[in-house]
């Protein structure tokens, strides 16, 4: 057991899926993994190991934002020996082109959080996908027609901005969508030397106003999820 996941050693995969929301975590389970069964109710932070294909895989809800995410992504790989961390959330459209339902896969994650100005003493680190895993999520896409956009994310510290119009300038230097974990993930995979891809599904648009009701944001994001259990492939 570590800190806050109360799974034996062994019991977590080496590729988990992260969602950001713990009842997406059981959806996940419960919609996609064969013998799914649950190691983690700490917190009601949600984990589950199963197999999927005959491969076994795990998925772990994170909770929001890059603090909470980190802290179960630091124990994954540190305390269960995690290679493969992918996280599968939502996100918010910067661009026109970018609409509701959309799949994005983050290439890059800019972020408006301090955790790397101290890390890179005011420096700039440009966290980055892990280029086999973003491979096999894009070629499983174009094969399966499920369209996808990939490019730069924000990963912000706030939902909640208090200029509404702040997004224009992210968006014009092409950042696709926001949410709110991606840069950590991939900083803290890149420390560690282990592989991280994010996987985005658009769930409400800062261009229209636009947003998916609630039933779909938990269980509508079934592309999103096969694209990332595609990974799992040899
Ligand atoms: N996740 C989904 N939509 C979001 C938004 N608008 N801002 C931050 N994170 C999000």
């Amino acid at each position: 057991m570590s800190v806050h996941i109360e799974a034996e050693k062994g019991q977590i995969a080496e590729t988990v899926l992260l969602p950001g929301d713990p009842l997406r975590a059981k959806w996940i389970a419960e919609s996609f993994l064969e013998n799914a069964e649950c190691y983690n109710k700490v917190r009601g932070m949600y984990g589950y190991t199963g197999t999927y294909k005959g491969q076994k895989v795990s998925v772990q809800g994170t909770g929001m934002g890059i603090p909470s995410a980190l802290i179960y992504i630091h124990e994954l790989i540190n305390d269960y020996g995690v290679k493969n961390l992918i996280r599968v959330g939502s996100a918010g459209s910067y661009r026109p082109e970018v609409e509701l339902r959309d799949v994005v896969l983050a290439m890059a994650a800019s972020s408006t959080s301090g955790i790397n100005n101290s890390r890179f003493f005011q420096a700039n680190y440009a966290p980055t996908a892990n280029f086999e895993l973003f491979m096999k999520a894009s070629n499983y896409a174009r094969e399966n027609n499920i369209p996808i956009k990939a490019g730069n994310v924000l990963s912000s510290d706030e939902f909640y901005e208090d200029d509404p119009q702040a997004y224009k300038k992210w968006a014009e230097f092409g950042v696709l969508c926001v949410e709110m974990e991606t840069a950590g993930l991939y900083t803290i995979a890149a420390k560690y030397n282990v592989n991280a891809l994010s996987i985005l599904t658009v769930s409400d648009s800062l261009v229209t106003g636009d947003h998916l009701p609630a039933e779909e944001r938990e269980t509508g994001f079934t592309n999103m999820v096969e694209v990332a259990l595609s990974t799992l492939s040899t």
